[in-house]
């Protein structure tokens, strides 16, 4: 699959010194030629779904929705757009908590809709978006990627593969309070193996 047109999402709420985002980082530099978008859901905080938002259906007259309603609505649209134009996400993912950061949690809550991104059919869910490659850099201090107790790692992949991106490749920096050196040398290893 080529790499064209990245998404960048950045998670962690850490700026400076974030393991994730140097591995988001070195990810994006391994595709110099193609056109980087950046969401950085800590520099813009993404809201949290409302009432608002999940009473809103596909066949909703447009002239029946609160401003909110709208204005959420058309947020949601925006990040599926971005979506939709890449063929490559990136998607920085440190651990906390067990789980991911909630302002991915805010994106992917914005992202899964109905009729969008993924549909009910005879055969079960399906999801929409096709022939994407996605690109985890996971990160965490103790919790050891794949575990019984990496709740954040397996959601994201199904999430993911729900709404149809199933081509997912995990760079993993885990468990970096004991070795952080050896940790985020075997990670800069993986992403140089990633095929450009
Ligand atoms: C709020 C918070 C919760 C965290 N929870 C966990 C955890 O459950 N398991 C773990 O291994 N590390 C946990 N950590 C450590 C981070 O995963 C680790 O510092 C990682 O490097 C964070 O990514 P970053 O460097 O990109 O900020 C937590 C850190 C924070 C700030």
């Amino acid at each position: 699959m080529t790499t064209n047109t990245i998404l960048r999402i950045d998670t962690s709420a850490r700026r400076a010194n974030s393991v994730s985002r140097t591995l988001t980082d070195a990810i994006v530099a391994r595709f110099p030629e193609a056109s980087v978008t950046t969401r950085d859901l800590a520099a813009a905080p993404l809201p949290h779904i409302n009432e608002g938002f999940v009473t809103v259906t596909k066949g909703s007259a447009q002239d029946t929705l609160s401003d909110t309603q709208r204005d959420m609505i058309a947020l949601s649209d925006a990040l599926i757009e971005e979506l939709r134009a890449a063929d490559t996400i990136v998607i920085g993912l440190p651990v906390y908590n067990f789980a991911v950061p909630s302002g991915l949690k805010a994106w992917i809550d914005l992202v899964a809709r109905a009729g969008e991104t993924f549909r009910y059919s005879e055969a079960g869910p399906e999801g929409l978006l096709k022939g994407k490659r996605a690109i985890i850099a996971m990160a965490s201090g103790g919790t050891e990627a794949g575990s019984e107790i990496d709740f954040a790692t397996p959601y994201l992949r199904h999430v993911l593969g729900f709404i149809g991106i199933t081509d997912i490749e995990l760079v993993k920096a885990d468990r970096l309070a004991f070795d952080p050196e050896g940790t985020m040398k075997a990670a800069q290893e993986q992403v140089a193996t990633l095929a450009a």
